[in-house]
């Protein structure tokens, strides 16, 4: 693999883990407002309220970066939404369920099991929406790394 590739694809991980911290910081400082507005401190969570709007800013330019809207069409954008919901429901969730199990923590255990059902739900309803699209390409995150790979073996050869 020539190192051009190598450093692009580490700038797309990159991006993946900084819009996973913005959009993270977002959800966080939504909660933490509740939470101060429950304590009585209305100014702080307001505080909370307004970074967490700049937050959410802060996730779309990665986004944007990731997925610029040149390349994105209505039945692109239920792909992608259809492989992450499948991503976590067949991978994400009965790992992390696993472990949490092995770890005796039953709260956690029942929460990945919930939202793994709910994952399915989603990707369930996205695929519906993409009926209309008669050549839609599910590419489950197993077969895409695949695929990956083959790319990069081709690439270095
Ligand atoms: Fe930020
Ligand atoms: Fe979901």
């Amino acid at each position: 693999m020539n190192t051009r590739i190598q450093s692009h694809n580490q700038t797309a991980k990159n991006l993946e883990a900084a819009f996973a911290g913005e959009s993270m910081a977002n959800r966080k400082y939504l909660y933490f407002a509740k939470i101060a507005r429950e304590l009585g401190d209305e100014e702080v969570a307001q505080l909370f309220e307004k970074t967490a709007n700049e937050e959410t800013g802060h996730a779309f330019a990665h986004l944007e970066l990731m997925h610029p809207k040149k390349d994105l069409t209505v039945q692109r954008l239920l792909e992608l939404a259809v492989e992450g919901e499948l991503y976590e429901t067949n991978t994400m969730y009965p790992e992390f369920e696993r472990i949490a199990r092995e770890e005796g923590n039953e709260a956690a255990v029942a929460e990945f099991q919930e939202q793994a059902q709910e994952s399915q739900i989603h990707a369930d309803t996205f695929m519906q929406a993409a009926k209309r699209f008669k050549a839609f390409t599910l590419v489950e995150k197993a077969h895409a790394d695949r695929y990956q790979k083959m790319l990069d073996k081709k690439q270095s050869a």
